[in-house]
C-alpha cells in the first residue's frame, strides 16, 4: 500500500482530513500546502464546462486536468474521479483506471456507489489500485434533485450495508455526500477506514468541498457550502484597475516595457 494512503487511513480517530477539489496547477499548489487529499473532481462538468450533469464529463477532460494539478502538488494525495460509464464492469474499471494512473500519475481513484460496485473496488484493489468509494447522494446518478440521504429507515440500512461492503473490498476511505448527521456518526464508527464528509455532518473523519465554492468563484446556494471569501470580488477590483489603466495609458510604465 502506497505510504500517502496509508497515513490518510492512519489519520482515523487522531486528526481530521481535509480534502478540497482543484482541476488545475495554480489552485492546486496553492491548496496543496494545506489539504491532505487533492481530488480532481467530476464536479468539474458543471463548475468550470456548465454542465447540467456530471453525465457529461468524460475520460481524457479527466485526465486532462489531472495533469494540470499534478504539476502543482508537492505533498497531497492525489485523486482522480473516473466518470460516468468508464467502470460499468471490472474490466472496463480497471483499463480506465490503469490509463489515468499512468498518465496523469495521481495516487488513486474515485468511483460513485455502493455494493453495486463492491465487485469492482475489489477487483481494482486486487490489481494495485487505490480506490476512494463515495456513497449517499452520487451525482453520477441522482434522477432529478439531489437530496440528503439517511432519513428513512431503509435508506440507513443500505448506507451502512454499502460502507461495509465498501470497506471489505478494500476501499481506503469514503466520501459521504450529503448524509444525515446521525447516520455519518454510525458509519464513521463502525468501519476503520475513513469517511470523508460533504454535507455530512462533523462526525466523519474529514471534509471535502469544492474549492471554486468556497473561494466564491462559483455561486453555489447548497446548504453546506462555506463560502470563506468573495474572490469575484477581488478579482473584479484587479482587473477594473487594470482597464483603467489601459484606459488612462497608465500602464505599461517604463518599468513594465523593454
Ligand atoms: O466531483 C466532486 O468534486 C466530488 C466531491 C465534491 C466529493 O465528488
Amino acid at each position: 500500500m502506497n505510504y500517502k494512503i496509508k497515513k490518510i487511513i492512519n489519520k482515523k480517530n487522531k486528526s481530521k482530513i481535509v480534502c478540497l477539489t482543484a482541476y488545475s496547477k495554480n489552485i492546486a499548489e496553492i491548496i496543496d500546502n494545506h489539504t491532505d487529499i487533492v481530488l480532481v473532481g467530476d464536479s468539474l462538468g458543471s463548475v468550470l464546462y456548465n454542465f447540467n450533469t456530471t453525465r457529461k464529463v468524460n475520460l481524457n477532460m479527466m485526465i486532462e486536468h489531472t495533469r494540470s494539478v499534478k504539476a502543482g502538488i508537492k505533498k497531497s494525495l492525489l485523486v482522480i474521479d473516473l466518470p460516468y460509464n468508464t467502470y460499468r464492469n471490472k474490466i472496463e474499471a480497471l483499463k480506465n483506471s490503469k490509463r489515468a494512473i499512468k498518465e496523469t500519475k495521481c495516487d488513486a481513484v474515485k468511483i460513485e456507489g455502493g455494493s453495486e460496485v463492491s465487485d469492482i473496488v475489489n477487483y481494482l484493489v486486487k490489481n494495485k489500485v487505490n480506490v476512494l468509494g463515495h456513497i449517499g447522494v452520487t451525482p453520477q446518478t441522482v434522477k432529478g434533485k439531489f437530496r440528503s440521504k439517511g432519513k428513512t429507515e431503509k435508506e440507513k440500512i443500505k448506507l451502512i450495508r454499502d460502507a461495509q461492503a465498501l470497506e471489505k473490498s478494500g476501499a481506503f476511505g469514503i466520501v459521504l455526500e450529503c448524509v444525515y448527521s446521525d447516520i455519518s456518526k454510525k458509519i464513521t464508527k463502525l468501519i476503520k477506514i475513513p469517511t470523508i464528509g460533504i454535507g455530512a455532518s462533523i462526525n466523519c473523519d474529514g471534509q471535502v468541498l469544492v474549492t471554486d465554492d468556497i473561494l466564491g468563484l462559483t455561486n453555489a446556494k447548497i446548504k453546506f457550502v462555506k463560502k470563506y471569501i468573495n474572490i469575484r470580488k477581488i478579482i473584479n477590483s484587479a482587473v477594473f484597475k487594470f482597464k483603467k489603466e489601459v484606459k488612462s495609458r497608465k500602464y505599461p510604465t517604463k518599468k513594465y516595457s523593454y
